[in-house]
């Protein structure tokens, strides 16, 4: 969580920092920050969003060549002027910016409590800081010196970047656990949480690696570890367009996303799929890739929607691999003490690649010796690199809170993964394996047909803008479908809404069903139609509200439900990439029409590198 951007060189600091810090709300935007130094050491910050800190900027005051901003996600302290980043030393002379939490930060709040120090805040930020200055005063040493020596203390994660009111040409960084890139353009250099804030002035960026300290001096870059020994910076060049980081046109990055998708979808498939050849390559897994093919099984760890694209993948794989998938909230799986295996093979799905609970059941898997392929969109995150092998999603940058473009590269991505390992072991036929790989290539057209459906969903999302809550139902493949249309309402309108297989609504939920209920169905026509077909009957019966996604001709399920929404044919098992385009329509809508945020909607951060 917290984005931070930081600038030294020969710009204004507080507007290539403003302008980062509004690239990276999507990772908070609680209240914002930046510290620069105009005469003194000065910060100014605020609750609420990055813009309302930039109205009160006086833009003939600021002029300062360096500088370090915040944009935050409150965990410590309640979102508030006082809580918000940067945060001044005891002395004033030092300022942080810190995306992570520091988990031992009570005890040494205390220690520095009792030696005299106070607090204006309730952040382990600001204890981190005073911690810092504190080191440096009793040792007499120099401040790279004293963040170093801070590091070996403090337990927990961090991106920090701190500047010092007597050092004008300075800024140090470390990270362990959060993100942190650096842009190094002539004479300049860029610090930020993602490359986003950095695209735009150059190419050429450091990833900095867990327990290095980045140095920046006199024009200089510096590494070294925790352990005082140097590095040589590894320049990696970015391959990212600046129109990919923005609307486009669009009203919101959540339209403008959605309305990627097949694009996206293709870019995910390119180089990689050729049906006519039938050819399936996946250049990021090759050591390994017997691991996969002789795995007893395979679990899958992941949170959310990435997780909703591991429950689809669990059908795929277990349908055309013939092994077990275990799926696991990654939050669960590190906690329970699971039964991981020598040669274990692991999936690890995430967007970002930094999601924390996912790295942690990444970590204790790699402990027991599992081997770890990671499914990642963002290239050269934690998760990507802390796999043996994996495919990234090339889905471009995501920047709405709510996930959907990710969402269906990762089931392109899986279901190539699957596909492969199906070819390998010869557990498909030769020619299910061609009609999917066909199937596959006509994914981005039906997915834009799909889209056309666009007015005919305002439509719906007008009838029910108001509901309390939502039903979302589904069997098989589209099962995981309805879970995802769930949640995206939740966290966009903030509608209560509950996903479930469409079998188990007996079970339970056909109590709430009244003529007040908007029911979603997913009702394509697949292996379980008949019985989803039974369950909306069930529904009717009860007076509920049937909204049908169904196959186009459908002829039986119009005469049955109050709105319709025809998608085209596909494969069963393909089918999620395409039915999930309406629930992703329907949710922004209404979100939409309720007026709410729907990039940012509220206590969301888009990735969430805390536990
Ligand atoms: O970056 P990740 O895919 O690891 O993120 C996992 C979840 O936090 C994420 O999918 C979240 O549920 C989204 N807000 C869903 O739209």
């Amino acid at each position: 969580m917290c984005g931070i951007v930081a600038y030294i060189g020969p710009r204004k600091a507080h507007e290539v920092i403003i302008k980062g810090l509004k690239r990276l709300e999507y990772r908070g935007y609680d209240s914002a920050g930046i510290a620069l130094l105009n005469g003194s050491l000065n910060i100014y910050k605020k609750k609420g969003r990055v813009s309302d800190l930039e109205n009160t900027l006086e833009d003939e005051k600021l002029a300062s060549r360096v500088g370090i901003g915040h944009t935050r996600w409150a965990t410590h302290g309640e979102p508030n002027d006082e809580n918000a980043h940067p945060h001044y030393s005891f002395s004033k002379n030092l300022a942080i910016i810190h995306n992570g939490i520091i988990e031992n930060y009570s005890s040494l709040k205390q220690e520095l409590l009792n030696k005299g120090y106070s607090f204006k805040s309730e952040t382990d930020s600001e204890v981190f800081i005073q911690f810092i200055e504190d080191i440096q005063v009793n040792n007499d040493c120099s401040l790279e010196e004293a963040v170093r020596l801070a590091l070996t203390k403090v337990v927990g994660a961090y991106a920090i970047v701190i500047m010092s009111k007597d050092d004008p040409n300075m800024l140090i960084a470390a990270r362990k656990g959060s993100p942190l890139v650096i842009g190094i353009g002539k004479d300049e250099f860029f610090l930020a949480s993602d490359a986003t804030p950095i695209i735009e002035y150059t190419n050429e960026v450091v990833y900095l690696n867990d327990y290095e300290i980045a140095i920046i001096d006199n024009n200089e870059l510096r590494l070294k570890n925790t352990q005082d020994v140097a590095s040589t910076p590894y320049i990696q060049t970015l391959d990212m367009e600046l129109e990919a980081i923005e609307k486009g046109g669009y009203e919101h990055f959540m339209l403008k996303e959605i309305f990627e998708q097949p694009r996206s979808i293709s870019d995910c498939m390119r180089g990689r799929l050729n049906a006519n050849k039938g050819r399936l390559v996946l250049g990021g897994i090759r050591e390994y890739a017997n691991k996969l093919v002789n795995a007893d099984r395979i679990i899958i760890v992941a949170c959310g929607t990435s997780w909703h694209a591991g429950l689809v993948a669990e059908y795929f794989f277990e349908e055309f691999c013939r092994v077990p998938v275990e799926v696991e909230y990654a939050s669960e799986f590190r906690y329970r003490n699971p039964i991981i295996k020598e040669g274990d093979v692991m999936i690890a799905i995430s967007q970002s690649g930094e999601t924390a609970d996912t790295l942690a059941a990444i970590e204790l898997a790699k402990s027991k010796g599992a081997i770890i392929f990671g499914v990642c969109n963002v290239v050269g995150s934690s998760i990507a690199r802390v796999s043996h092998e994996g495919a990234y999603t090339h889905a471009g940058p995501e920047i709405g809170v709510a996930s959907t473009k990710a969402f269906t590269a990762q089931l392109t991505v899986l279901s190539m993964i699957a596909l492969r390992v199906a070819h390998k072991k010869g557990t498909i036929t030769e020619r299910r394996y061609h009609e999917l790989l066909v199937e596959m290539e006509n994914i981005p057209s039906k997915v834009e047909k799909a889209l056309e459906l666009d007015a005919q969903i305002k439509l719906v999302a007008e009838r029910f803008k108001d509901a309390k809550n939502f039903l979302y139902l589904g069997r098989g493949y589209n099962f995981p479908v309805a879970l995802e249309g769930a949640l995206k309402l939740k966290e966009i309108s903030y509608i209560h809404a509950e996903g479930y297989p469409a079998a188990e609504m007996k079970h339970g939920p056909i109590a709430l069903i009244d003529e007040e209920m908007p029911v979603v169905f997913i009702a394509t026509r697949d292996s379980s139609y008949d019985k989803v077909v039974s369950n909306i009957q069930e529904v009717k019966a009860r007076k509920g509200k049937v909204i049908a996604v169904v196959t186009e001709g459908d002829a039986l399920i119009p005469k049955m439900a109050e709105f319709v929404i025809e998608v085209p044919k596909t494969d069963e098992a393909l089918m999620p990439m395409v039915s999930v385009i309406p629930l992703q329509l329907l949710s922004y809508y209404i979100a939409v029409m309720r007026d709410c945020n729907v990039d940012q909607p509220r206590n969301l951060a888009k990735s969430v590198t805390v536990e």
